[in-house]
């Protein structure tokens, strides 16, 4: 069972066969609200990104168009999936979870810890992480590991020692998808002993 934050990931993965619980604070709003949040953020990030594209990598997306072709589909996929298998779709306010010890195999979290390091503390990682590790049974993997500038996560080498002090092993992981530039690795958090 893997457990994951916000995105298409759930609704393309169960698809597929997997068994995905997405979780989320935007998860406490209705599936018709989240649409229409969603569709404003999409026009309104489209309206930003030829200013802000300089920051970007154009592989992935070809250009702005295919990226706007690309979140519309994943929106759709989401709700779609939301409309459908709404007991999949958890809402949470980490650093809490309500979920029991072990629930999940693998847990990922895209584009939230490590990104948003100019409003979330170090200590709310650290809590994060131990709540993240509680639900958990084998492995944690989190991308990216750079702020909103691409600059790596100032914490991150307090937050491996931790890690590690805590019976875990940490590598960094190199990916193949690189949209903000330096956003390409993750963190593999595999859990040895409890
Ligand atoms: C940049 S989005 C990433 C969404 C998705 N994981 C992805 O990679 O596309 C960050 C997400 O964090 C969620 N979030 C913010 N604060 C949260 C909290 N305290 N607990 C749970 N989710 C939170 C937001 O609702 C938002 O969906």
């Amino acid at each position: 069972m893997i457990a994951q934050q916000a995105c298409s990931f759930t609704a393309v993965g169960n698809k597929l066969g997997l068994d995905i619980t997405a979780c989320d604070i935007a998860y406490y709003h209705s599936g018709e609200d989240l649409k229409n949040k969603g569709l404003q953020d999409i026009e309104h990030t489209m309206e930003n990104m030829e200013k802000a594209k300089i920051n970007y990598k154009w592989e992935y997306f070809n250009d702005i168009e295919a990226l706007r072709t690309h979140s519309l589909s994943a929106l759709h996929d989401c709700s779609n999936d939301m409309k459908k298998s709404s007991e999949r779709y958890i809402p949470v306010t980490l650093p809490s979870l309500p979920f029991m010890n072990s629930e999940f195999d693998l847990l990922l979290s895209a584009h939230f810890l490590f990104m948003y390091a100019d409003r979330l503390e170090y200590q709310f990682h650290i809590e994060t992480l131990k709540e993240l590790l509680r639900v958990t049974k084998e492995e944690i993997r989190i991308f990216p590991l750079v702020d909103l500038e691409g600059k790596r996560y100032e914490h991150l080498d307090k937050i491996k020692s931790y890690l590690t002090d805590n019976g875990c092993t940490v590598e960094e992981v190199k990916v193949p998808y690189e949209f903000q530039t330096n956003a390409n690795s993750m963190l593999k958090i595999k859990k040895v002993s409890n």
